[in-house]
């Protein structure tokens, strides 16, 4: 909008006036991600994301995210107020693992470790015995496996079916999948890599195994910013939400970052994947949850305090 940087300068002062700190991630709109990083925020990966809002002393914790982001830092935190642009913005994996049918697989399965990925409802975490992000999900279940724990994991399949095929553990898998990197696909990716022969390939493991098996990295989003730091390429071809470009492009000018293709999009594909739901966070209402105070997440308590035990063993884990 042409009024810009008279909304982010109101932006910035809310925040202070209200002793708020903006949490972002790294699909969201490089503005936001810009306002987190200098207002003493945060622009991460989730584990991160709830580590940072959990640690910092402010009264209010704004999530620029999707919807578990938000519950995950009021389960953490039910004595702050934790704000989000969009409460509507939602996760295709959380949408597929209805907390009934999800009770159910687990109560079939007694003797398994029910571990989920952060990409849930706080009912499902509530029902599980571990949470754990894409960064540190391999590390807990090698853990699990090497303690001779069965596991049930839930809900990514490709992820779980990754960790699978690192660790050996043994793994039941929840059948659901993330709507953008499910788009990834190996075809189109061998093409581009014919036409870019010095390009690295960083992916993150909600991409079918196709893909993962073309990479030369395999993280989370943190991580994939990290191996590109390290690794020094001229090139990358990037599998995982487009926003994280922006992060890229700032820490390393001049190395040429490239979307990996998505179905149908060949080669040529400039703007492939892109998270709906992150996209609903903006400027404008950014502005106004710091105005209204509104946009409050809500977690029931009884349902926060179980979830809260599995996310804080991932949290004691990483320390
Ligand atoms: P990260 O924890 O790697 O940031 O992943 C979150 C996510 O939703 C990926 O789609
Ligand atoms: Fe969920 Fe996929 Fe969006 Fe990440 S990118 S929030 S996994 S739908």
């Amino acid at each position: 909008p042409a009024d810009k940087p008279a909304i982010i300068a109101r932006i910035r002062k809310l925040l202070k006036e209200r002793d708020a700190v903006l949490v972002a991630h790294y699909y969201v709109h490089p503005d936001i991600q810009d306002l987190a990083e200098s207002t003493g925020g945060v622009v991460s990966d989730s584990l991160e994301m709830a580590r940072f809002g959990h640690e910092h002393p402010g009264k209010t914790v704004v999530v620029a995210g999707v919807r578990f982001m938000g519950e995950t830092a009021k389960i953490l935190n039910p004595e702050k107020r934790v704000l989000m642009p969009e409460l509507e913005a939602e996760c295709s994996l959380d949408l597929a693992t209805p907390i009934d049918e999800f009770s159910k697989f687990c109560d079939q399965h007694p003797d398994r470790v029910v571990v989920v990925y952060a990409n849930t409802s706080a009912a499902v975490k509530a029902r599980a015995d571990w949470m754990v992000t894409s960064s540190i999900a391999e590390k807990i279940v090698a853990h699990l496996h090497a303690q001779g724990k069965k596991i049930l994991f839930a809900p990514d399949k490709h992820l779980g079916d990754y960790i699978q095929r690192q660790t050996g553990a043994d793994m039941l898998m929840w059948n659901a999948s993330c709507v953008v990197h499910d788009e990834f696909k190996a075809q189109q990716l061998e093409e581009m890599k014919l036409s870019h022969p010095k390009a690295k390939v960083l992916v993150h493991p909600e991409s079918p195994p196709s893909v993962i098996a073309m990479a030369d990295f395999v993280g989370s989003t943190t991580g994939i910013i990290m191996a590109a730091e390290r690794m020094k390429a001229p090139e990358y071809i990037v599998a995982t939400d487009g926003g994280i470009l922006h992060q890229m492009r700032k820490k390393l000018p001049g190395v040429n970052f490239i979307e990996a293709p998505t179905a149908g999009k060949g080669a040529t594909c400039q703007s492939c994947a892109h998270c709906p739901w992150m996209a609903m966070n903006g400027l404008g209402n950014l502005l106004e949850v710091l105005e209204r105070g509104h946009n409050e997440v809500r977690v029931d308590p009884e349902i926060g305090r179980k979830a809260k035990v599995c996310i804080e063993r991932m949290l004691d884990f990483a320390k």
